[in-house]
Order: C-alpha cells, then sequence, then structure tokens
C-alpha cells in the first residue's frame, strides 16, 4: 500500500475536523462504533470458536525459561479449548523491529533480517521440542504484516487520531517503553557511572527530544475505565486489573507512535512519511490482527481473541492496545491472561548475573513434559515464583513418577491383572446403599474424582492452572490411598467373591486413571497418551465429553469394561536422577509394568 502526500494532507484535514468536534463527542462515536462493532461479530460466529496469542518474542537474545513459560501457558488454554470441542486457534512468533534488535545485529556482525530468522527458528525449534502446538506463527518482518501495519496505521491516521508533533522525555531502549519522570530514578551503571534508570525494569533510560507522530491516547482514557469497570475479567487475575485501574487515575499523556528514521532504520516506514519508522510496539501489537487476516477477513476470529502476557509487557497490552482498536473501530479482546515472572536464586534472569535457565537444556534434562508439568504446577500467575533444580527434581520425581507412574504400574502390572484387561466393576462389591466392602472413605474417593472435571474446568478457564494440577494430584494421592487401603494383592483369586473385589479395585482405579489421563492433556501431552493409550483409551474417546466417570457405579454402561488393555510403552515417567547422582528413594513404582 502506497501513500501519497495527499494522503498526508488529507489525514490532517481529518484531524482538524476531529480537534474541532471536539474528543467527547469523538469518543462516543469510537466507543458506539467498537460496541457496534463487538455485537455484530458475536453475531457472526455462532460456532464455538477460540483465539490465544503468546507475545511475539524480542529476537535480540536466544530463548529463555520465561519465554517458555508464556508460551506453554497458551498452549494449555488452546489444547484445553480443542479438548472441550473448540475450533481453537493458537498464534506465536517473534517480534523483530526496533532500535535493540538492530543493535544486536550490529554487534553480531550480521545484517538484521539474518539476524532475526537465526534467532527466530531457535524459537520455533524450542517450541516444536516442547508440544507447544502453535496453529500460526508469525514474524513482524513478513510482508503480510507490514500491510496489516500500514493499513492499521492509515485508519488511524484518517480518523484523526494520529497527529504530527514533538516528544521529549525519558525512553528505554531495552523495554522500547517511553516513561513518565516518576517512573525513572537514579542509579549507577557497572563502571560506577551516574544513569537513569526505569523503576519498573531497571533498564538505562535516556533523554529523547523528537519529532515524531503522536496518538491521542488522552482522549481514551475513559472509554477505557469503562471498558474495565464494566468488564470485571478483562485483565486476569484481579490484581494485574486493579493495577490498569489505578493506571488510569493517574495522567494518561499521548503517546509518540513514530522514531525518526535517522536513529531507528529497522521498521515499518510510517506510510507517506518515509523520514519516520513506525514505534516498535504498534508494530507488534498489530501481530494478533495479521495472523487473523486483518484487514480482509479477521472478523471470524478477532471477537474470540485472548492474549497471554507476562506482567512486564501489561500496560502496552491493557491501554495502549485497546486504545488503538477503539482508535480503529475493532472489538477488545476477551481476556488479557497476565503471568508473574520466574526468578531465579530470587533474582530476574539476566545475561550479566548468570543466571538465566537455557529452556532447551533443561527440557532435555526433565524431558519437554517434566518441564511443561514444573512450569504449569508451581507458575502462579499472581506471584513470581523461583526456579531451581532440585525443585524441579522433587516434584517430578513425587507426582509423575511415583504417585501417577506407580498408580499406573499397579492396576497393570501382570501379577495384579494377569488378564491385562479393563476387568468389571461389581456392584455388590461397591454398592451405592453402602453395605458392600468398600468403606466411606472410597465413597469420598469417588465423589471427588466424580466433581474433579468441574474443579479442573474452573481453572483452566481461568489460567490458574497450578490449582488444576494441585487438584488432580490430590486425587491421584487419593487413589494410591484406595488401593493402599485395600492391598488388593493380598486377595484369594480361589475366591469368587475375593475376585469381584479385585476386579472392582482394578476397575475403578482405571477409570480413575483415565480421567487424570483426559484431563492432564493440556499439561502434559506426551504422557497423557502414553497412559490412556495402555489403558487402551482410543483417540476419538479422549475428549470431555468423553469423560463420564465410573458409569457402571451411577448407573449408566462402561464401553471399555472387558476390553484388553493397550500396549505397554514401558514406564510412565523415569524418576530423574538426584545431582549427587543417586535415585531418590522410591515409593512403590520401582519396576515398569511388565
Ligand atoms: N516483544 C515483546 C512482546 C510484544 S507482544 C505484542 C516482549 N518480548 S519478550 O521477549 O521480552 O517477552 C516475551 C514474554 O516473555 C513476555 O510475556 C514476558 O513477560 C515473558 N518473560 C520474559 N521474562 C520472563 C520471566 N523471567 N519469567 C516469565 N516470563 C517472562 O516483551
Amino acid at each position: 500500500m502506497k501513500f501519497s502526500f495527499l494522503t498526508v494532507t488529507r489525514g490532517w484535514k481529518t484531524f482538524y475536523r476531529f480537534q474541532q468536534r471536539g474528543v467527547l463527542s469523538a469518543d462516543q462515536r469510537l466507543w458506539s462504533s467498537a460496541l457496534k462493532c463487538s455485537r455484530s461479530s458475536s453475531q457472526l460466529c455462532k460456532e464455538k470458536c477460540f483465539y490465544i496469542t503468546t507475545p511475539i518474542f524480542y529476537v535480540n537474545a536466544a530463548p529463555h525459561l520465561g519465554h517458555l513459560y508464556s508460551a506453554v501457558i497458551a498452549d494449555c488454554l488452546h489444547r484445553w479449548k480443542l479438548l472441550q470441542g473448540f475450533e481453537s486457534r493458537f498464534a506465536t512468533g517473534t517480534d523483530e523491529h526496533g532500535l535493540k534488535i538492530q543493535q544486536a545485529a550490529d554487534a553480531a556482525g550480521k545484517d538484521p533480517l539474518t539476524f532475526c530468522t537465526e534467532v527466530s527458528q531457535r524459537f520455533e525449534t524450542l517450541f516444536s521440542s516442547c508440544s507447544v502446538s502453535f496453529t500460526d506463527y508469525i514474524r513482524t518482518t513478513e510482508q503480510r504484516h507490514r500491510w496489516a501495519v500500514e493499513h492499521f496505521w492509515s485508519v488511524l491516521w484518517h480518523k484523526g487520531l494520529i497527529y504530527k508533533g514533538s516528544y521529549e522525555g525519558w525512553y528505554s531502549t531495552q523495554d522500547e517503553s517511553f516513561l513518565m519522570p516518576s517512573q525513572v530514578s537514579d542509579a549507577l551503571d557497572p563502571s560506577g557511572k551516574e544513569v537513569k534508570v526505569s523503576l519498573e525494569s531497571g533498564h538505562k533510560v535516556e533523554w529523547m527530544k523528537e519529532e515524531n507522530y503522536m496518538f491521542r491516547l488522552s482522549s481514551f482514557r475513559s472509554l477505557l475505565l469503562d471498558w474495565l469497570v464494566k468488564n470485571p475479567g478483562a485483565v486476569q487475575p484481579e490484581r494485574f486489573h486493579q493495577a490498569v485501574l489505578q493506571w488510569l487515575q493517574e495522567d494518561l499523556p499521548d503517546l509518540s507512535v513514530s522514531r525518526q528514521r535517522s536513529r531507528l532504520q529497522w521498521g515499518i516506514p510510517v506510510p507517506g512519511d518515509p523520514e519516520q519508522t513506525i514505534y516498535v510496539w504498534l508494530d507488534a501489537l498489530v501481530n494478533y490482527l495479521t495472523v487473523v487476516g486483518y484487514p480482509e477477513k479477521h472478523e471470524r476470529w478477532w471477537h474470540v481473541a485472548h492474549h497471554v502476557i507476562g506482567k512486564d509487557i501489561l500496560k502496552f497490552h491493557a491501554i495502549y492496545w485497546p486504545a488503538f482498536l477503539l482508535g480503529v473501530g475493532l472489538p477488545l479482546p476477551q481476556v488479557i491472561h497476565v503471568h508473574s515472572h520466574w526468578t531465579v536464586g530470587g533474582r530476574k534472569m539476566s545475561k550479566s548475573l548468570g543466571n538465566v535457565v537455557d529452556p532447551f537444556e533443561h527440557s532435555q534434562m526433565f524431558t519437554n513434559d517434566g518441564m511443561r508439568y514444573f512450569l504449569l504446577r508451581q507458575g502462579v500467575p499472581d506471584t513470581d515464583c523461583d526456579y531451581t533444580h532440585d525443585k524441579v527434581l522433587k516434584l517430578l520425581n513425587a507426582e509423575l513418577a511415583d504417585s501417577l507412574g506407580g498408580l499406573l504400574n499397579r492396576c497393570t502390572a501382570p501379577a495384579l491383572n494377569p488378564a491385562q484387561v479393563y476387568p468389571v466393576f461389581c456392584s455388590h462389591s461397591f454398592p451405592r446403599d453402602r453395605r458392600g466392602r468398600a468403606v466411606e472413605e472410597d465413597y469420598h474417593m469417588v465423589e471427588t474424582v466424580r466433581s474433579l472435571s468441574t474443579v479442573v474446568e474452573k481453572h483452566y478457564e481461568s489460567m490458574q492452572v497450578y490449582k488444576a494440577l494441585e487438584a488432580i494430584s490430590a486425587c491421584v494421592r487419593q487413589t494410591n490411598g484406595f488401593i493402599q487401603r485395600h492391598t488388593p494383592w493380598k486377595l484369594d483369586r480361589r475366591d469368587s467373591k475375593d475376585v469381584r473385589w479385585l476386579d472392582t479395585i482394578i476397575h475403578l482405579t482405571l477409570e480413575c486413571l483415565r480421567v487424570y489421563g483426559t484431563l492432564l492433556q493440556p499439561v502434559v501431552p506426551e504422557i497423557s497418551d502414553r497412559l490412556l493409550t495402555r489403558l487402551g483409551v482410543q483417540s476419538q474417546e479422549r475428549s470431555w465429553k468423553d469423560l463420564d466417570f465410573l458409569g457402571r457405579y451411577f448407573g449408566t454402561d462402561c464401553s471399555f469394561e472387558g476390553r484388553p488393555l493397550g500396549s505397554n510403552c514401558g514406564l510412565l515417567f523415569s524418576r530423574l536422577e538426584t545431582q549427587s547422582g543417586d535415585k531418590q528413594k522410591t515409593m512403590k513404582s520401582k519396576k515398569p509394568a511388565q
């Protein structure tokens, strides 16, 4: 798309018209057009669809554990929606423009595009190897993205929401962010020189004075407040929602949305003004629209957009992005899911501290699913979490190897299950009137596992995956307790009553495992696959609607009863060695099921 000088002049006229009409009435028009837009598009998509994104990753450095965490959370939500029968689209990719990328490429002695391509491929390889099942991978250096950004810019321009002005203030190149004086403090750099740094990120800031294009962010303050108040779930968890509301109580100045070309060449030129480059955050945020075909065919997916982001980029997603979208008249994202950060030794990961965790190395050490399980089981969106090798090891050995693996091992081992089948449930042994061999705790377990899917649904839905995993893990422990309590290996196989009771114990345990395996699919896809395959559950029997726990007890059929078990693919999860080289003391599952 080409823009002539005439287009630019026309844009100016529009802007003056906009000003003459007054900001309030313009606000109202914008608001009602955005609302109209979201109403008509929600009528557009009657079927169940879902669109989830990760932030796009800066390519100035190699991927680290924090990046993998953002991607794994989004992947988990995507897989969860698929499990529920949604059509889901999942986008990730790389953010390749801007000064810091330009500087990183220079430092590496490479031309920027070659440099970006190399690092972008490392992100793509990492995600593919960790089962991050994205459906779209976007790079901001792609032509389709450039068109989308140019179009987006031109809509803002024609609506009079961008004007030429001058910006004077602090800028952090590391964060690609403009800062108010109150967000800056004094510090000393490693050589002892006095510098100014961002209070939030600690990154160095510089004073910048430039002629550039400004976006009328200030006129969106009341609209943004209105959106957040009317949509209390728009930014989750709640504390981040409150943080955005708090920011909006303060001054919201207009935003500089371009840099002089002489200072920044690596970016998309402003349409109609090649002397200016579009601000990297405006460029980057539009990626979410590019993926779904903006400007021609984005409606179907756009109104079901969910963003996963880290807490450091909240302002860009919950203030700038909604303001831009209101400006162009597009619906706002449904939910912005915010997560906190991983620290190492209590400190932010950084190259200079030498505490960056390499996700390639660690997912090899702990397996891909092991890494995913740890990040999602220990990562609490509300607060930062500290990463230690020891914690990973202990958690995975306890919950995946011993508890879950041990349970599967127990009821599929030939010693206890010589026929290698999903045995028959006997309702005399485990009757609803509680007059059989089952005891009170067993009934309690059945009720807990029956309601597990509802609990898990609630937590997956709100991205509190650690709570879902906590609930599943508690149930696995209860099921191990059930087996332990009834010591089925002591039952007499010559006694038909004992045999019926033994079969019932195994049937019930396998049913529990089927539920756990199904519910764990979004988190540990490979382990779940091994588990369900071993139980003989076919791939088309693994969705949310197939859960139907313990039909034989609750009065329906059980299509698994009497079926042969699936093939034995070995240990569900092998115990990990401690750093001293010893295997930790095992519970009951030293050997794979034979
Ligand atoms: N390029 C921007 C995003 C643009 S989206 C339109 C960016 N990139 S980033 O590579 O710096 O960060 C990408 C994601 O990684 C962010 O969600 C960020 O919060 C996350 N993490 C970076 N360090 C992290 C930790 N130490 N822990 C957890 N996540 C962290 O920002």
